[in-house]
C-alpha cells in the first residue's frame, strides 16, 4: 500500500532533537502495523496516549469505525453501539470477530477501517474464569491473524506486558510497541530490554517505542498531546456509534 499522508497516524514525538529544535513525529502506518501495544503503570499515560492515537486514527480514515472494549470504565462513553465495559468486554470482541468473519465473505471493496481497542486488557483476561480467558485469547489471536486483509486493526493497553495474556506466538504480532514510564521487570523481560539502560520517564506520557518489539528500534518518545479534548470525545462517540 502506498503510504500517504492519508494514512499516517502521528502517535508522539521523539526525545531527541531534530533539526528544527523539536523532536520528530512517529507515524503508525496501520497496513504496516495492525496491532499495537500501550504497555504501562498507572498513571504512565496509556489511556490518555491511546486517546490521542485513536482520535488521530478517526482523523487520518474520516469514515473509520470503533470499538471500544473499557474493562474498567474508566473512557465514561454512554453506551454505545459499540462501546462495552465490564462483563460486557468479552460480546465487544466477539463482535468485532463476526464483522472480521462477515468481511471475509463479501469481496467489495473497500472495506471501512475498524480499529478495536482494548483498554486493560492484561486485567480483562485475569479477570474473565479460565474456560472464557483462553476463547478470549483465541479469538484475539485469530484477529491478529486474519483482521488486516479486512481493513480491520487492534490496539491494547496493558499495565504488565506479560506473555501470559496472550495465546503462545500472538504477541510477535505486535507492531508498535509504546511503553511508557518506568517499566516492570515483567515488561522489559518481554522485550528483552535492560532496565538500567533506559533512563527515567518521570512524566505521564514519557516513554519508547519498539518496531515489531525488537529491543534494538528502541526510540525514546513523549505522547502527543490533544489539542482539543471536546472535539476528541465527539469524534471518538461518533465512531462509537
Ligand atoms: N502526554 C500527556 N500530556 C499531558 N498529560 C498527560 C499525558 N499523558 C497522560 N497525561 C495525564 O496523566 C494522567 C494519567 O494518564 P492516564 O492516561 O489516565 O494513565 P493510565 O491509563 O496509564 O493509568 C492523566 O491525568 C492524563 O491526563
Ligand atoms: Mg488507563
Amino acid at each position: 500500500m502506498a503510504m500517504n499522508t492519508k494514512n499516517k497516524i502521528a502517535i508522539a514525538t521523539t526525545s531527541t532533537m531534530g533539526l528544527n529544535g523539536r523532536g520528530n513525529t512517529v507515524y503508525h502506518y496501520s497496513a504496516m502495523y495492525p496491532h499495537c501495544l500501550i504497555a504501562g503503570r498507572t498513571g504512565s499515560g496509556k489511556s490518555y496516549a491511546a486517546r490521542s492515537w485513536i482520535y488521530n486514527f478517526l482523523q487520518a480514515y474520516p469514515d473509520a469505525k470503533l470499538t471500544l472494549l473499557d474493562f474498567k470504565g474508566e473512557f465514561g462513553f454512554s453506551e454505545g453501539k459499540r462501546y462495552y465495559t465490564m462483563d460486557r468486554c468479552f460480546e465487544g470482541l466477539e463482535m468485532f470477530l463476526k464483522e472480521m468473519v462477515d468481511r471475509q465473505a463479501v469481496r467489495t471493496i473497500p472495506k471501512t477501517p475498524w480499529l478495536l481497542y482494548i483498554d486493560e486488557l492484561a486485567a480483562l483476561v485475569t479477570y474473565l474464569d479460565k474456560k472464557n480467558a483462553d476463547l478470549f485469547r483465541s479469538r484475539l489471536s485469530t484477529i491478529y491473524m486474519l483482521s488486516r486483509s479486512q481493513n480491520m486493526f487492534t490496539l491494547a493497553g496493558v499495565q504488565r506486558a506479560d506473555a501470559s495474556t496472550w495465546t503462545a506466538g500472538a504477541r510477535d504480532n505486535l507492531g508498535l510497541v509504546m511503553l511508557l514510564g518506568e517499566l516492570s521487570k515483567e515488561t522489559c523481560d518481554m522485550f528483552s530490554l535492560d532496565k538500567s539502560k533506559l533512563g527515567a520517564c518521570p512524566y505521564p506520557g514519557m516513554g519508547h517505542v519498539l518496531v515489531n518489539g525488537s529491543p534494538d528500534s528502541r526510540m525514546r518518545i513523549h505522547t502527543l498531546p490533544i489539542q482539543d479534548m471536546a472535539k476528541m470525545e465527539r469524534a471518538i462517540q461518533e465512531a462509537l456509534n
